[in-house]
């Protein structure tokens, strides 16, 4: 009998506890057993755990725990040598999945968080340790580089984002299908989809489907079905998260008011000629930037919208939705107006970690510390997100109260704090 199968009974005639005090540390060769090592131990260590394991797909296909964490580490003592996996593993057998994430816009999560300045002046904990930003970017495959910093940071976690959707060790289908897979990071401050899509009649039809209110083959749009079409794992939109783009409108109004928001975002500089930041920009394709680009994910939308809704009736649905960001960029460009000249008449100062005496939405809440800057950036942030995407997600309160409404109270605000502000600079001039 080969030392494997003696291994191999033994654990079948032992309880897992004794069977690890027994056996726990013998290295045995062959996978089968192997398997046996691993779960019997587990089984006592991480019970919940391995129940998820069998109720996978893939304890019923024989992957294992080593198939995804290697057999080096075998005892309670090498718990640090066991490998924890990349996309790369689960695209060794997942090869169509792999390649539709990695050309989708996930794949750019981890790298647009780190292109931002605001992140390098955050908690690490927030960041690499995932607890804030982190916690919601660990999309997309990591470069060796990246893998590096983190681990130099001492974060052991975070390599794989395909459990972001599938947890484990589950890692079920029918999870991944639906909504409820993307509240985690889809809700709140600046991209409240979650919300907007609970509150619409889309989501409406969907929960009550699957309370059995509406028959169980009734038409009700998933975020699924509307950005992962076909179940593709490639997700992009249209306008994306930004709202500007390329080409500038033909409209001049529109024109001047985006450029004015490229100036706050810091791809333009105060003058209007492209920054270093453009680049940056490009590289995680944070806008679109041809007209064919924005067409084709609008015309591909349209496809979707169509199997239940006219064409007619979806694109016009979506052209409101194009509108109110015009409407949105002119009180908008407004209110950065207005802060951009208390920097230029030195009513302002410019915050040291600024590159130019202008706003700049991309150090976030990090401003110079003023009432007025906080008030601009969360009508930039929060107000004009939630306007033109409760249109796109059809929910009028997101549109209307917590975006459009809530926009025009900024402004407000932003107008009388800078009245308040020259008027105090020049009484103290005369003082
Ligand atoms: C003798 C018991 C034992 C055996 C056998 C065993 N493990 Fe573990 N394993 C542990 C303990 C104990 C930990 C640490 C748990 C903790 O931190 O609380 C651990 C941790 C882990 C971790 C997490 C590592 C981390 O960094 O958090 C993985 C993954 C893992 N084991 C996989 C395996 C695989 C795969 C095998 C089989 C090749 C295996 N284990 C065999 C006891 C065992
Ligand atoms: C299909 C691949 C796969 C299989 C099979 C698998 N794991 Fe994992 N496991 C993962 C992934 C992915 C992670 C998360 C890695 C990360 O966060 O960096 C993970 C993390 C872990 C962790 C550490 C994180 C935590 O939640 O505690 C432990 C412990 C662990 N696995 C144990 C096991 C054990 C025991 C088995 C077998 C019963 C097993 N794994 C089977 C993919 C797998
Ligand atoms: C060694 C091959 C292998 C590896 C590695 C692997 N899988 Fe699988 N996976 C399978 C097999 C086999 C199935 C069973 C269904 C099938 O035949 O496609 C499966 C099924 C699945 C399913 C569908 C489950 C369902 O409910 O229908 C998901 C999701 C999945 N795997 C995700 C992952 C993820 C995520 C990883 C990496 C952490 C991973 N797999 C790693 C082989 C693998
Ligand atoms: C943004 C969420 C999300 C992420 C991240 C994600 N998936 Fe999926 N995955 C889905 C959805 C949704 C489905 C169901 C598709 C359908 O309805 O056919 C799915 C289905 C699958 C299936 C089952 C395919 C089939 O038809 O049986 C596998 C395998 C799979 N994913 C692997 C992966 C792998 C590997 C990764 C990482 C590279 C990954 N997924 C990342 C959402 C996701
Ligand atoms: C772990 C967090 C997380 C989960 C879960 C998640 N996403 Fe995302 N999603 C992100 C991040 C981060 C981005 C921005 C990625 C980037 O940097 O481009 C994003 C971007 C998107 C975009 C915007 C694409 C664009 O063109 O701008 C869509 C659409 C999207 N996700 C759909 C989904 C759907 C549908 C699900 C659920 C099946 C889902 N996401 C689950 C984090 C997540
Ligand atoms: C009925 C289809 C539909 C459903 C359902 C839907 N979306 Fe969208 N989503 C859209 C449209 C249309 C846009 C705007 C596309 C464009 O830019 O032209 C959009 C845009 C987005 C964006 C980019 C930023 C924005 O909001 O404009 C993200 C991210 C996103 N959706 C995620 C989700 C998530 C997560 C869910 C589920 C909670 C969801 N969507 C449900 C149609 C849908
Ligand atoms: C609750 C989860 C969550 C947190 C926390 C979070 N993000 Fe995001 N982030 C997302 C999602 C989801 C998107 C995509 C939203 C959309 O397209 O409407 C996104 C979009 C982005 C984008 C635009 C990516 C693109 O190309 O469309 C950047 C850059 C970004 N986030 C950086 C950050 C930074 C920096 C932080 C922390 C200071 C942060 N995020 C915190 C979930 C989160
Ligand atoms: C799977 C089917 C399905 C898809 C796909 C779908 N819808 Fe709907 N939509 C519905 C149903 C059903 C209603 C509820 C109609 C009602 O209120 O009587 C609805 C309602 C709406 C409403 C609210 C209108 C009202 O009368 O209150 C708008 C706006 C809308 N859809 C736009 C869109 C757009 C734009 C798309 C594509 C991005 C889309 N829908 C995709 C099924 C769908």
């Amino acid at each position: 009998m080969s030392v494997a199968m003696m291994v191999r009974k033994a654990a079948l005639f032992f309880s897992p506890v004794v069977f690890v005090i027994l056996f726990g540390a013998v290295t045995t060769p062959g996978a089968a057993a192997e398997e046996e090592v691993c779960v019997n131990c587990h089984q006592a260590v991480t019970p919940l755990l391995v129940k998820d394991w069998r109720a996978s797909q893939h304890s019923g296909n024989g992957i294992t725990c080593s198939t995804c964490h290697g057999s080096e580490h075998q005892s309670a003592k090498t718990a640090h040598l066991a490998k924890l996996p990349d996309e790369g593993t689960c695209g060794e057998c997942h090869q169509e999945q792999h390649e539709q994430f990695v050309k989708g816009k996930h794949n750019f999560g981890w790298t647009s968080m780190n292109a931002l300045p605001v992140t390098h002046m955050e908690p690490d904990e927030l960041m690499e340790g995932g607890k804030g930003c982190g916690g919601c970017h660990n999309m997309g495959v990591k470069s060796e580089a990246q893998k590096k910093e983190l681990q130099n940071q001492g974060y052991r976690y975070r390599t794989n984002s395909c459990d972001e959707c599938h947890t484990r060790h589950t890692f079920a289908k029918k999870e991944a299908q639906d909504p409820k897979a993307c509240q985690q990071c889809h809700t709140g401050f600046d991209h409240p989809q979650w919300e907007m899509y609970e509150t619409s009649k889309h989501g409406e039809r969907y929960a009550l489907k699957e309370k059995g209110r509406l028959p169980a083959d009734a038409a009700a749009p998933t975020c699924q079905s509307c950005h992962l079409p076909g179940g593709t794992h490639t997700n992009k939109v249209a306008w994306g998260f930004l709202a500007v783009r390329l080409p500038l409108p033909d409209d001049p109004q529109w024109a001047a008011d985006r450029t004015t928001i490229l100036k706050a975002l810091g791809v333009l500089d105060p003058a209007g000629n492209p920054t270093a930041r453009l680049d940056v920009v490009k590289s995680v394709d944070l806008v679109r930037l041809t007209e064919e680009d924005w067409k084709h994910e609008r015309e591909k939308m349209v496809k979707t919208c169509k199997q239940c809704h006219s064409e007619q009736y979806a694109r016009q649905e979506l052209e409101k939705g194009d509108v109110m960001i015009k409407k949105a960029d002119r009180l908008m460009a407004e209110a950065i107006t207005t802060v951009a000249d208390l920097y230029q008449d030195g009513i302002l100062k410019k915050p040291d970690h600024y590159a130019y005496a202008y706003p700049d939405f991309l150090h976030f809440y990090e401003t110079g510390g003023s009432h007025i800057e906080q008030v601009l950036f969360t009508m930039y942030m929060k107000h004009r997100m939630r306007t033109y995407q409760g249109v796109f997600h059809a929910s009028p309160d997101y549109a209307y109260w917590y975006g459009w409404a809530a926009m025009v109270k900024d402004l407000d605000q932003v107008k009388e704090m800078a009245a308040f502000l020259r008027l105090k600079a020049k009484t103290g001039e005369k003082k």
